[in-house]
C-alpha cells in the first residue's frame, strides 16, 4: 500500500488531486500540506474516509518543518512512494513593480520548497522507487509580461524536473512535470481577476490527468513537461448543452 504526500492540498488543484487519489486502491496513506488548517480539514472531509489522512499546517516559505514531517511520514508508514508538489504562489507584477519580498516568496514556495521536500522524500523513495509529480505552468514555457517572478519560477521548476528525472532514474524514481493552462482557482483569480471561471478548465480536470499519470507503472512520460489544457470552446459547448438539457427537462 502506497503513501503519498501532497503540498497545496487546501484548495484548488491540490484539493482536487487529494480527493481523486483517495479513491485509488493502491494508496492507503495521504499526507496533506498547506497553511490553512480549516481548508485542509475541508479537503479531508471530501476524501475517502477509509484512508489514513494526516494534515500538516505549515508555511512553505519557512521550510523548517519539512525534514520532520517527511521523517515522521516515512517512520509511520515505512516509506514514501508518491510526492506531488502542487503548492504555488503568484503575485503578478512587472519588472519595475516587483519587490524583493515578492520575488523571494514566489521562489520560496514555487521552487525552494520543492527542492527541500524532494530532497527529504528521496531519502525514503530511493529504497522502494516511486513517482514525483511537479505542477509547473504554461507560464513557465513562454513570455508572460507582468508576471516576472511567477513565470520565471515555473520555468525553474520545469528545468528542475528534467534534471531530477535523469538524476533519480537509477533509484527507480520517475519524475513528471505538468503545466496546466488556465484553471478555475484562487491563484488564477489573482492572475486574471475579470475572467469568467465557469468557462475555463476546472481543478478536477487536472486531477484526472494527474491520476492517470500516476496509475500506469510503464508510462514512458517521465522527464517530460506535459501541458494540460482544455479548449475554451469545450466549456462553452458544455454549458450550452447543460442549459439546453435543463430547459428541456423543465418544459417536459
Ligand atoms: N490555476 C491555474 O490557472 C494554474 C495554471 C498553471 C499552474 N498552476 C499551478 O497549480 C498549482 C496549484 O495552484 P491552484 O491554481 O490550485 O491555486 P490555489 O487554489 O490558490 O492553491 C494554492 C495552494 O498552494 C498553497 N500555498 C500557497 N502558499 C503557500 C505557503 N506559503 N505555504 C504552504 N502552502 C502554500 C495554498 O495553501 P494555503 O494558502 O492554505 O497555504 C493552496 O493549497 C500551483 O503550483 C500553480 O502555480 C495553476
Amino acid at each position: 500500500m502506497k503513501t503519498c504526500i501532497i503540498s497545496g492540498a487546501s484548495r484548488g488543484i491540490g484539493r482536487a488531486i487529494a480527493i481523486q487519489l483517495s479513491e485509488r486502491d493502491d494508496i492507503q496513506n495521504l499526507v496533506l500540506l498547506a497553511r490553512d488548517e480549516i481548508e485542509l480539514n475541508e479537503t479531508k472531509r471530501l476524501m475517502n474516509p477509509d484512508k489514513n489522512i494526516v494534515l500538516y499546517s505549515l508555511d512553505l516559505t519557512e521550510g523548517k518543518q519539512i525534514e520532520e514531517i517527511v521523517k515522521d511520514t516515512g517512520d509511520r508508514y515505512g516509506g514514501v512512494h508518491l510526492l506531488l508538489n502542487v503548492a504555488g504562489y503568484a503575485e503578478p507584477k512587472s519588472l519595475l513593480e516587483t519587490t524583493v519580498e515578492n520575488w523571494e516568496t514566489t521562489y520560496q514556495v514555487n521552487v525552494q520548497s520543492v527542492f527541500l521536500i524532494t530532497r527529504e522524500v528521496v531519502k525514503w523513495m530511493k529504497k522502494s522507487g516511486g513517482k514525483i509529480l511537479n505542477v509547473a505552468s504554461t507560464a513557465g514555457m513562454s513570455a508572460r509580461p507582468g508576471w516576472l517572478a511567477y513565470a520565471s519560477s515555473k520555468a525553474a521548476l520545469i528545468s528542475m524536473s528534467h534534471t531530477l528525472s535523469d538524476e533519480l532514474a537509477e533509484y527507480g524514481i520517475k519524475v513528471y512535470c505538468v503545466s496546466p493552462g488556465r484553471c478555475a482557482t484562487d491563484l488564477r483569480r489573482t492572475l486574471a481577476p475579470d475572467e469568467d471561471q465557469s468557462k475555463i478548465m476546472q481543478p478536477e480536470d487536472v486531477a484526472e490527468v494527474v491520476d492517470s499519470l500516476l496509475s500506469n507503472p510503464g508510462l514512458c512520460l517521465d522527464g517530460q513537461n506535459m501541458v494540460i489544457r482544455q479548449q475554451p470552446k469545450f466549456y462553452q459547448n458544455q454549458v450550452e448543452l447543460e442549459t439546453k438539457e435543463q430547459n428541456e427537462s423543465v418544459t417536459a
